[in-house]
């Protein structure tokens, strides 16, 4: 089998926010990959990027208050850490606001511009006179036309499920600074998309491009009639690439985003010295891009028709995956469960995750559960229990003894194993990870039958039968060396310590064919600890008070202009006595309720600690659900005479911001305050 050149990509993550579990699903399984080729001896690397323009960073640089570049540097290092303490390597780690990658985006363009694609037209779009920009469909809110539902989304309505444009919201407002927008006219450019449909249909009708349910997708949806032209261009003011010859105009965000891909490639050959054109334009190198289902047509479509226009090798695949959800629902802040990396790696080993995601992961675009339970016990069963079980058994019985010098009779034990690996080796190249976990457990299961059999501890006890237990003690731990083999891809720490342990490091896929003899056996260390299922609930605990503090602290800077101070002067001087009669407290919102027949409120049950709590009608109820409010921190006002109301005695105050309606902001405590404190 002579090397192959492959290239893989997983989609650049956005500059704006941190990695959370969901997309780790995606780095993982293209990192299980990359590492499974790179075993089987092939020259193979994951190249990756920050996707780094748009709305949102100019949005949030401006909320912050400082430039663009600075928070790109800091979710650059951020996302690059948490790659790393995942274990997922990747040669390269660019960025889409780069040189190279402005560079190439005037060679995608001009190949463009050459071949006739870019058409001009005048569009009418939403500008928010307050802040200055146009306003993408989801900045811009209003009365629904059709049913006249307040607060509906600028392109569709929550309520009746219409479909509208933005100028057509009755009473529209920008959600950036609640201003008028006014319609206003701009140029952009379309690319003429349909020239290419010949083209884009025979790629996505070729054999292995894509899983065949993608496939039909397109076909059935895009292909069948002319596609639509792309509208490539955004209005300054606007945080990317100024088109060259389109002056105060800038390219979309989705058309700079893919090309990072190919410069990222070009930074990584720069540094090293590879040859950008042999990975780039060669027609033997594989190129293969992860993706979730979320972004197909702009993989699908849009990047194959740059790519060919461009001059570029077209990928060999694109490989989707489903979205992970968390206890059988969407990741959910309120919950909890919308954990990010950094939080997951401060309680737990990376090690699981990648493992319960290899376990789950497929050739199909289904969506996968990660349920908290089955995650602490498939771990604890699999991996614990039967893989480092086997080590954990035998290995101090060979310590200092090393291994028999000719390998004993197993029974065929290694033999089929051996075998079984061709099967495991197609389904972790076929994207199959779940099946190749599966047929890896079989086996583990078969070598723990063999252990319990041949009973080492048993053999031990005898100085008669020394030789025996070398013997098999030699063969759990090359049936053992063999599993560790087949999950070298998912779990390259353990692979590392069990070349340590057993004197022969993990290099080569085939190294599962041959038994190990004769080397010696270092001292036992930890393999692997089962997981605690504290920990796991820390974890969620954790990201349900990130959620809060984070919700607290987002300051908009548009609107820091003094028109709350003057609707609502300060009120006369008191004394610090006068305030301290207002005996302020932290409590857990222990249960919030709709209260039937009530408009405004919900009912909050609050708890100050130990047996303490107080019942409060919150007049909350048009900006919070609550479950949000479960389980979060509050500041009550906790002397205040109870009093009265239609729906009940309400037994204090919780304390919050805002004119009232939809903008209400509780308060919270930083993450560490606790029920019952009092606040001063
Ligand atoms: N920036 C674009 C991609 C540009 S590629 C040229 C983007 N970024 S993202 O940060 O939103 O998502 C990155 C990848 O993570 C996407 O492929 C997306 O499908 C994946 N996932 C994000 N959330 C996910 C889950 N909850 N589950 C599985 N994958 C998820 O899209
Ligand atoms: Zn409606």
């Amino acid at each position: 089998m002579s090397a192959q050149r492959i290239l893989v990509t997983a989609a650049l993550p956005y500059a704006n926010g941190h990695l959370h579990i969901g997309h780790m699903v995606e780095f993982i399984q293209t990192d299980i990959w990359c590492r499974f080729q790179r075993l089987l001896g092939h020259n193979c690397i994951f190249v990756h990027a920050d996707d780094t323009h748009g709305t949102a960073t100019m949005i949030r640089a401006r909320q912050e208050g400082r430039p663009e570049v600075e928070i790109l540097a800091d979710m650059q290092a951020a996302h690059m850490a948490d790659l790393a303490d995942f274990q997922v390597e990747q040669v390269h780690y660019g960025s889409t606001n780069s040189e190279a990658n402005r560079a190439l985006c005037h060679e995608f363009w001009a190949a463009f511009r050459e071949q006739g694609l870019v058409a001009e037209r005048d569009v009418e779009q939403l500008f928010d006179p307050e802040a200055g920009m146009f306003l993408a469909d989801r900045f811009v809110k209003g009365t629904c036309p059709r049913c006249g539902e307040p607060d509906q989304y600028g392109d569709h309505c929550e309520q009746c499920n219409a479909t509208y444009s933005p100028s057509e919201l009755v009473n529209p407002y920008s959600t950036l600074t609640g201003a008028k927008p006014e319609l206003r006219t701009s140029k952009h450019l379309f690319v003429q998309i349909h020239q290419l449909q010949d083209f884009l249909t025979e790629w996505v009708d070729a054999n292995d491009h894509l899983q065949d349910e993608v496939a039909n997708y397109l076909k059935g949806f895009f292909l069948g009639e002319p596609l639509k032209e792309w509208d490539i261009s955004r209005p300054a003011p606007y945080f990317g690439f100024e088109i060259p010859d389109a002056p105060g105009q800038f390219w979309y965000v989705w058309f700079d985003a893919p090309i990072g891909y190919v410069s990222s490639t070009k930074e990584w050959c720069d540094k090293t010295g590879e040859d950008f054109d042999t990975w780039w334009r060669s027609p033997d190198t594989r190129i293969v891009h992860v993706i979730g289902k979320d972004i197909i047509y702009f993989h699908c479509l849009f990047w194959p028709a740059m790519l060919k226009t461009a001059g570029f090798r077209l990928p060999e695949r694109v490989q989707i995956h489903g979205m992970l959800t968390v206890d059988g629902a969407k990741m959910s802040k309120s919950r909890g469960t919308f954990v990010l990396a950094r939080t997951y790696l401060e309680h737990l080993d990376p090690a699981y995750l990648r493992y319960f995601y290899a376990s789950k992961l497929t050739n199909t675009l289904d969506d996968f559960d990660l349920g908290l339970e089955e995650f602490v016990n498939k771990i604890n069963s699999d991996l614990v229990g039967k893989v480092v079980n086997l080590a954990s058994r035998t290995a101090k019985f060979v310590k200092g003894v090393g291994l028999s010098a000719a390998y004993p009779d197993d029974g065929g034990l290694f033999e089929a194993a051996a075998t079984e690996g061709d099967a495991i080796r197609d389904a972790y190249e076929g994207f199959e990870y779940a099946q190749a976990m599966r047929r890896i457990m079989a086996l583990a299961d078969r070598a723990n039958e063999y252990v319990e059999a041949e009973a080492p501890w048993a053999l031990k006890k005898d100085p008669e039968k020394a030789e025996a237990l070398q013997d098999v003690c030699t063969v759990a731990l090359n049936l053992f060396r063999q599993l560790v083999i087949y999950l070298a891809p998912v779990l390259p720490r353990l692979a590392a310590q069990v070349g340590e342990l057993l004197g022969a490091p993990i290099e080569r896929w085939d190294e599962s064919r041959t038994p190990l003899v004769g080397t010696p056996v270092a001292k036992f260390k930890h393999l692997m600890q089962r997981v605690d299922p504290e920990k796991v609930k820390a974890m969620i605990e954790d990201s349900r008070e990130a959620q809060a503090a984070s919700e607290t602290a987002a300051p908009t800077a548009a609107a820091d202009d003094g028109a709350a101070l003057a609707a609502e002067p300060i009120a006369d001087e008191c004394t610090y006595d006068d305030f301290m009669k207002i005996d302020l407290r932290v409590a857990r919102v222990a249960k919030a309720e709709h209260v039937d027949g009530a408009k405004k409120l919900l009912k909050l049950t609050l708890s100050l600690g130990g047996d303490e709590t107080r019942t409060v009608f919150a007049g909350i109820k048009s900006a919070y659900q609550p479950e949000q409010l479960e389980g979060r921190l509050v500041v009550c006002v906790a002397n205040l005479a109870p009093r009265k109301m239609k729906f009940g005695v309400s037994e204090g105050m919780v304390v919050a911001a805002g004119p009232g309606g939809q903008d209400v902001f509780l308060l919270s405590p930083d993450s560490g305050a606790v029920p019952g404190q009092r606040v001063h």
